[in-house]
C-alpha cells in the first residue's frame, strides 16, 4: 500500500508538487501523510495523522522533497510512525512502501551500535542501516543499495539526502516509476500519480535503483552495475473522477453502472470472443482475484459450468501461491482487478509466469503493474473508481465473465441482450422509490451487530459480495454464506430479529434457497428477500426482475445501496473506510 511521490528540478515548489502527487495517490493509504524537503543543509519534515484531503503544507521553498501517504503495518497510526523517517544526523530522509520482514534482527544490530530510533515502524530500520553503511566508508548510493539488500520481503524505499543533493530509489516487488520533464524528474509509486506532470516514464523492474539528481542514474540492485535508460511515452490520459451531483464517490459509482455494463455489452464483443479461443486452448484455466474480485471470479466460475459447460478452477489471489504447484506452460492464469497493482495477484502471477503460464488481465486500471504483466489484456472501461468499497469495477467483471462463457459458445449476442436488459433493470433499481425505500430498511437495520446473506449457485458469489459491501462500510459483522451451509453451524448463531439477506433469482437455486429461508424464519430471523418474485416466507421483499443468467449482476444493486445507506445513517465516510486502502501492495 502507501503513496509515494518525489519531486527533483528547477522548480522552487517541491513540497506542493510532492503535495499534490499525494493526493492522487491517497486511494493506496489515508491514516497518515508525511512530507521532507530540503532546507538549507537540513531536512524539514512535516507528518500528519489522517486524510491528506484539504490539508496545507507550510513547509519552505525547496527543489527536492519526497512524500507518503500511509497504510500502517509495523506500528500504530501516528505522528511518529508516519513517514518519512530520518536518520540520527538528520541529513538522510527515507520513505518505503512494503514490509522489511527481517526488520528486528537489523534493529538490534543497529540499538547495539548506539542508533536511536523514534517510531515503531519497519520502515525507520532502513535510514539507520543507511547511515551506519555511510559511517563504514560507503558513498551514499552504496549505502542505500547495500541496506537495501540486506532486506527480505517486497520493498520500495525512496530516499533523500540533503549533503548530496540527491533522492534515490530501489525496488523489489512494490511498484514505482520514474518520470522526466523539463521542470525535473518525478517518482512515484504508480503511473497515474505522475502522467499529470509528464508522460516520459521510466517503470522501474524488481531488482533496480534510480539516482536522481542533475540527471537519472539506473542502476542493478544486486550487481551494482549501470543499466541504460529507457523511456516509455505513454499518451494515456487518466481519467480524473468527479462526484458531480453525488455527496459521495460510492453512490455515484453505483449510478454509474448501468452505462458501464452497456457500454460493455455494446462495444466488447471482439475482444471478448478473441479471449474464448484462447480459454479454448488452455489446458486449465484458473480465475484469480482477491475481495470483490474473487467473488467475480466464483461468479465466473459458477457461469462457466452453466452456460460454457466448461470447467475452470478458482482460487482467492492470497491462496494460489500454494496451489499453482501443478502449473504447466500450458495453463491459463485469468487475473481480474480493479486496480491492477494487488500484491496478492502480482505475486502468484510473477511466479506462474515463470513457470511458462500464460497470463490474461482483466482490469479497469490503464498502465498498471497486472496490465503491464499480462501476455493479453483487457480494459474494464469502468472508469476510475474512487470509492474503496468497489461496486462498478465488479458489475463490469460478472459483465465481461458473462459474456465470455456465451462467448464460450458462440452466443456472445444473447450475453449482450441480457446485459442490456440487467442495464435498465439498474435503473429501475435506482429510481427515487427504491432508493427511499432502502434508506428506510438501512434505518432500521442500523443498530444490528451481525447481518447474514445467503445465495446458493451465482447467488452464493453475491451472498459473499454483499457481505464484504455491508461489513466494510457500515462496520456491521455481516458474513455471507452458500444457502446449504447454513445448517451445518453458522445457523446456530441465527437469533429473533437476526436480519438475514437471501438472494432467490428464478433459476435451480430458488426453491432450496426458500427452504434455506424458512429454517432460518424458524429460528426468529428477518428475512429481507431479494427476488423479481414475492414469497410469504419474506418479511421485507425487494424486487429484483428477472434477467436471466444476467440476474447475478442485477442482485448485488439493493445490497450495494443497502450497504451505502448503513454508512451515510451511522455517520460513516462510505468512500474511505477506517483500515482499508484502494490498492493493497502489501501482502
Ligand atoms: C472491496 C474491495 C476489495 C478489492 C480487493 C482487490 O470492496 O474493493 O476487496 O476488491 O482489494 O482489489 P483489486 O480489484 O484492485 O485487485
Amino acid at each position: 500500500m502507501c503513496g509515494i511521490f518525489g519531486y527533483i528540478g528547477n522548480q522552487k515548489r517541491a513540497a506542493a508538487i510532492v503535495f499534490e502527487g499525494l493526493k492522487t495517490l491517497e486511494y493506496r493509504g489515508y491514516d497518515s501523510w508525511g512530507i521532507a524537503v530540503k532546507a538549507g543543509n537540513r531536512i524539514e519534515i512535516e507528518k500528519r495523522v489522517g486524510k491528506i484531503g484539504q490539508a496545507k503544507v507550510s513547509l519552505p521553498q525547496s527543489n527536492l522533497g519526497i512524500g507518503h501517504t500511509r497504510w500502517a503495518t509495523h506500528g500504530g497510526v501516528t505522528v511518529k510512525n508516519a513517514h518519512p523517517h530520518r536518520d540520527c544526523s538528520g541529513n538522510i530522509a527515507l520513505l518505503h512502501n512494503g514490509i522489511i520482514e527481517n526488520y528486528e534482527s537489523i534493529k538490534s544490530e543497529l540499538l547495539a551500535k548506539g542508533h536511536t530510533f523514534l517510531s515503531e515502524t519497519d520502515t525507520e530500520v532502513a535510514v539507520h542501516l543507511i547511515e551506519e553503511n555511510m559511517k563504514n566508508g560507503n558513498t551514499f548510493p552504496e549505502a542505500v543499495r547495500r541496506a537495501f539488500l540486506r532486506f527480505s520481503g517486497l520493498n520500495a524505499i525512496v530516499v533523500m539526502n540533503s549533503n548530496s543533493n540527491q533522492i534515490i530509489a530501489a525496488k523489489n516487488g512494490s511498484p514505482l516509476v520514474v518520470g522526466k520533464s523539463d521542470s525535473g524528474f518525478f517518482l512515484a509509486s504508480d503511473a497515474s500519480g505522475i502522467v499529470k506532470f509528464t508522460k516520459e516514464i521510466i517503470f522501474l523492474k524488481d531488482d533496480e535503483m534510480v539516482i536522481l539528481d542533475d540527471s537519472v542514474n539506473l542502476f542493478t540492485v544486486s550487481t551494482g552495475k549501470n543499466l541504460p535508460l529507457s523511456y516509455e511515452h505513454v499518451d494515456w490520459i487518466i481519467e480524473e473522477a468527479d462526484r458531480g451531483k453525488y455527496p459521495h464517490f460510492m453512490i455515484k459509482e453505483i449510478f454509474d453502472q448501468p452505462k458501464v455494463i452497456r457500454n460493455i455489452a455494446e462495444t466488447y464483443a471482439d475482444q471478448i470472443d478473441d479471449l474464448a479461443e484462447v480459454i479454448k486452448v488452455a489446458k486449465g484455466t484458473f480465475f484469480i482475484g482477491a475481495g470483490t474480485a474473487f467473488h467475480a471470479s466464483l461468479a465466473g466460475v459458477y457461469l462457466f459450468s452453466k452456460i460454457a459447460k466448461e470447467h475452470i478452477n478458482t482460487a482467492m489471489a492470497s491462496e494460489f501461491n500454494y496451489l499453482e504447484d501443478f502449473l504447466t506452460k500450458q495453463s491459463l492464469i485469468i487475473a481480474l482487478s480493479q486496480s491492477g497493482e494487488t500484491i496478492d495477484i502480482v505475486e502468484p502471477l510473477t511466479r506462474a509466469k515463470q513457470k511458462g503460464s500464460s497470463v490474461v488481465a482483466i482490469v479497469n486500471s490503464l498502465g498498471s503493474t497486472i496490465y503491464r504483466m499480462a501476455d493479453k489484456k483487457l480494459l474494464l472501461g469502468a472508469g476510475p473508481e474512487k470509492a474503496v468499497a468497489s461496486t462498478k469495477a465488479y458489475v463490469a467483471k460478472l459483465a465481461v465473465l458473462l459474456m465470455l462463457s456465451f462467448a464460450m459458445v458462440r452466443k456472445t449476442s444473447d450475453a449482450q441482450k441480457l446485459l442490456l436488459e440487467a442495464a435498465g433493470e439498474i435503473r429501475r433499481l435506482l429510481s427515487d422509490e427504491n432508493l427511499e425505500k432502502l434508506r428506510r430498511l438501512a434505518k432500521e437495520l442500523k443498530g444490528n451487530e451481525n447481518i447474514f446473506t445467503v445465495g446458493r449457485g451465482t447467488s452464493y458469489a453475491t451472498a459473499l459480495e454483499a457481505a464484504l459491501k455491508i461489513k466494510e462500510v457500515s462496520y456491521i459483522h455481516t458474513e455471507g454464506l452458500a444457502g446449504g451451509e447454513l445448517k451445518h453451524g453458522t445457523i446456530a448463531l441465527i437469533e429473533k430479529g437476526t436480519p438475514c439477506f437471501v438472494f432467490a433469482p428464478m433459476d435451480e437455486t430458488h426453491e432450496a434457497i426458500l427452504s434455506n429461508a424458512m429454517e432460518i424464519k424458524a429460528r426468529g430471523g428477518k428475512i429481507v428477500g431479494i427476488s423479481p418474485q414475492k414469497a410469504e416466507v419474506f418479511d421485507h421483499f425487494i424486487e429484483v426482475k428477472d434477467v436471466g443468467e444476467a440476474s447475478v449482476i442485477t442482485q448485488i444493486i439493493p445490497a450495494q445501496l443497502l450497504a451505502y445507506f448503513l454508512a451515510v445513517e451511522k455517520d460513516l465516510d462510505p468512500d474511505k473506510p477506517r483500515n482499508l486502502a484502494k490498492s493493497v501492495t502489501v501482502k
